[in-house]
């Protein structure tokens, strides 16, 4: 079925779509986005989102293309014309179009793009494990930002790829900040440790929602920042993202993490995790 697609005020056949050329988000990554998981019919988290794109676009002062009403309303549409159970929904919002010129347009307006895809949550293929290896932080001192200026991360992710690792944690001053499109978490002792929020990483939707659940279910999560060896040495590791949700990580920099197989508190988080998306097994 032809995927459909939303941009300023149409839907149209996704594959026949376009952005003009001066698009601030095509020439300058002057825009900001969310993914979104579509599961059983529903959007997972999206109040969670929507606030985050809130603070993006906030944070860039970039103006907001519609009111969060009219924005249900889109995303509403662009499921039921795509008629999808499943999938991957990805929401950016841009400057706008404008003659080509570093500083904001006088009258910005806001350009609304969203798309579709299918996709199928909880993979088993990652539910045994991946593998990630360790690269430089090359990115800017606003990662807290979800924008597309996504080029340090789009490296990393294959300098993974090449390595034949599924990640790239990314690592600033000794310390692991984050993935290039996941939180970064390891397990030690029992207690779990994440980078705390700050600029140099992107605050997760999935993060946020496993703080809750770790912390109404007695395990241990400390938001610290972890080293290259901390995570070389870890019990467990794992990441967490949208598009992933909680994925055991195995293997790190080519060694064995723990036993080389999920662990058991990466397992419980897990389980919890799913729990949150479908409701707990009756
Ligand atoms: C750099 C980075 N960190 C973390 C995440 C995880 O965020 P979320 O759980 O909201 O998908 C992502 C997701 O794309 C990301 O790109």
């Amino acid at each position: 079925m032809a995927r459909v697609a939303y941009v300023d005020g149409h839907y149209s056949d996704l594959g026949r779509t376009t952005v003009p050329v001066e698009d601030r988000g095509l020439q300058f990554a002057d825009s900001v986005y969310e993914v979104i998981a579509l599961v059983a019919g529903r959007l997972i988290d999206l109040e969670l989102h929507l606030a985050r794109l809130s603070r993006s676009r906030e944070g860039l002062g970039l103006p907001a293309p519609m009111t969060d009403a009219g924005l249900r309303v889109v995303l509403d549409e662009v499921l039921r014309r795509n008629r999808l159970r499943d999938g991957l929904l990805y929401l950016q919002v841009t400057r706008g179009q404008a003659p080509r010129n570093h500083a904001f347009p006088a009258r910005p307006r806001a350009s609304l793009m969203v798309t579709l895809r299918a996709w199928s949550p909880f993979s088993s293929s990652l539910a045994s494990g991946v593998a990630v290896v360790s690269g430089d932080d090359l990115r800017w001192q606003r990662c807290d930002l979800k924008t597309t200026g996504l080029l340090p991360n789009v490296l990393a992710k294959q300098h993974a790829h090449e390595a034949g690792a599924f990640e790239c944690w990314m690592v600033r001053d000794g310390v692991v900040t984050e993935g290039s499109s996941s939180n970064a978490w390891i397990v030690r002792k029992g207690s779990v440790y994440t980078h705390p929020l700050c600029e140099h990483v992107l605050g997760g939707i999935t993060r946020e929602v496993i703080l809750e659940l770790a912390d109404a279910n007695d395990i241990e999560i400390v938001e610290r920042g972890f080293s290259l060896s901390e995570a070389g040495t870890a019990d467990e590791a794992f990441l967490t993202s949208t598009s992933s949700f909680v994925v055991p990580v195995v293997n790190f920099d080519g060694t064995d993490v723990g036993t080389g197989t999920p662990g058991p508190v990466t397992c419980r988080i897990r389980e919890l995790y799913r729990d949150h998306v479908y409701g707990p097994a009756s």
